[in-house]
């Protein structure tokens, strides 16, 4: 299998001017340092402490743009994948350019409701929707829910006909294909736990045609996530196309097709997904079935607007190489050591840029083996107390800390033209506790 999710063995590691390069939205100031969208990060670093997670709207409003100025010829529409950054201030962006929402739990639909997303313009995904979700997003009348199983076909029929209330469903179909991404992301392969195996769908289709309170409207599909290769998914649209054209020929009403995201970015030298490519994929297969379309993207969108700061505790000197012991950790940033992924980091000092690079693995202060931000990555000699940015965090950044250490979750700044607005605190330590209960001494 290919692996696509970079390893931190990167044969070429990439010099800071050439990653610097890579990314549109920063700047070497050669004063005041390292800039994003023209505003310097170090006061940011020194005014709200680090660590601290950056995002720049800038950036998600012009890859929105430019996402969907690529798929209107195909006439799909963007929906966007909350979990990859679920802060309401990203969807309230987003829903201003126009997105739709995937959710998958009562919290995010909730947000996505919140963020002004119109109900209409919400799918709801996941393998497990409990009761208390089913039951909301039939009462929001959201657009669709997409159903992963036959237990779950029976579940929503239960609790609509208790609401009497309509459901749209759109059947998840599992098109058995590998999308060559990292396996703990890929999800359309038999034995994944996600989607219906194609040839169970005609008969459940069937089944919920004939049950007075479901409507099927269409299939949905996801295969996984970070996929640079357009390949993967013509394979799985070319599967669902069949899939159409036997549920039309058995008199089948489908009018929706829900894509999925995957949409893979360019952590390190690798090639993001064309978008060129993508599209074609989706005009070839697709849009000749006149299909009502939605794409589910998440990081594509907000992967490259985020990074975090972070600030160099001591560097300890350690055989076979340094160690840069940052004070931010997995809890805070959790692909690496969930996924080994790969995170460019840049130093916010100008003098580093061109400095001699030497290997260092770059670790947090966490007490876990695994809490390793970057192994013998070239990095020039840095100190306790220099500043470094982690990039391309915007997607599965935040959205995935956890407190774990009784370490409290880090603030965020939303960076827009001329203002960085703090659109999330540091959270207080006494939070941490404050819903814990002691009960009284027996
Ligand atoms: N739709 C469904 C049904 C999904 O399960 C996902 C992601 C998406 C859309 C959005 O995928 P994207 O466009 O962001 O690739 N935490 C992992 C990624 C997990 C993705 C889970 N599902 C990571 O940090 O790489």
């Amino acid at each position: 299998m290919v692996i696509s999710v970079k390893k931190e063995q990167s044969p070429q590691p990439m010099i800071l001017t050439d990653l610097l390069a890579r990314h549109q939205n920063l700047r070497m100031h050669a004063h005041d340092g390292l800039m994003l969208d023209g505003r310097p990060l170090t006061p940011i670093a020194r005014d709200h402490g680090t660590p601290a997670w950056i995002m720049s709207a800038t950036t998600i409003r012009g890859r929105y743009a430019a996402l969907a100025a690529a798929l209107a010829p195909t006439g799909a529409h963007i929906h966007y994948a909350v979990k990859a950054n679920d802060h309401l201030a990203i969807l309230t962006l987003l829903a201003r350019c126009g997105a739709g929402a995937d959710v998958v739990s009562l919290g995010e639909l909730t947000r996505a409701l919140r963020a002004g997303i119109p109900p209409a313009r919400i799918v709801f995904s996941g393998v497990g929707k409990s009761t208390d979700e089913l039951t909301a997003a039939l009462t929001e009348n959201i657009a669709q829910i997409n159903i992963e199983s036959a237990e779950e076909l029976d579940q929503l029929a239960a609790i609509a006909t208790r609401l009497n209330r309509p459901a749209r469903i759109a059947f998840r179909l599992n098109p058995d294909i590998d999308a060559g991404t990292h396996h703990h992301i890929s999800t359309g392969r038999l034995g994944d736990k996600f989607g219906i195996p194609i040839a169970d769908i005609p008969a459940l289709y069937t089944r919920a045609s004939e049950h007075p309170c479901l409507i099927p409207v269409g299939l949905a599909l996801h295969i996984g996530s970070q996929i640079t290769s357009p390949a993967p998914y013509r394979a799985a649209f070319a599967r669902t196309a069949s899939l159409v054209r036997a549920l039309r020929a058995a008199g089948h009403t489908v009018t929706t097709l829900d894509c999925g995201g995957g949409l893979g970015i360019a952590y390190a030298d690798e090639a993001p997904l064309s978008l060129p490519a993508y599209t074609a994929a989706i005009a070839q297969s697709l849009v000749p079935l006149d299909l009502s379309l939605m794409v589910e993207p998440g990081r594509y969108l907000v992967g490259p607007a985020g990074l975090l700061l972070a600030r160099v505790i001591l560097r300890k000197n350690a055989r076979p190489r340094p160690f840069l012991v940052l004070d931010a950790a997995m809890t805070d940033l959790a692909r690496p050591a969930l996924y080994g992924a790969f995170h460019a980091i840049l130093p916010l000092a100008p003098h580093h840029l061109h400095a001699p690079l030497a290997p260092l693995d770059v670790v947090g202060p966490v007490c876990e083996s695994t809490d390793v931000l970057a192994r013998a990555r070239p990095l020039p000699s840095l100190e306790a107390g220099d500043f470094v940015a982690i990039l391309d965090t915007g997607a599965y950044g935040a959205v995935m800390s956890s407190t774990y250490n009784a370490r409290p979750l880090a603030p965020q700044i939303l960076i827009d033209g001329a203002r960085a607005d703090l659109i999330r605190p540091r959270q207080p330590l006494a939070e941490l506790w404050q819903h814990e209960i002691v009960p009284p001494a027996p």
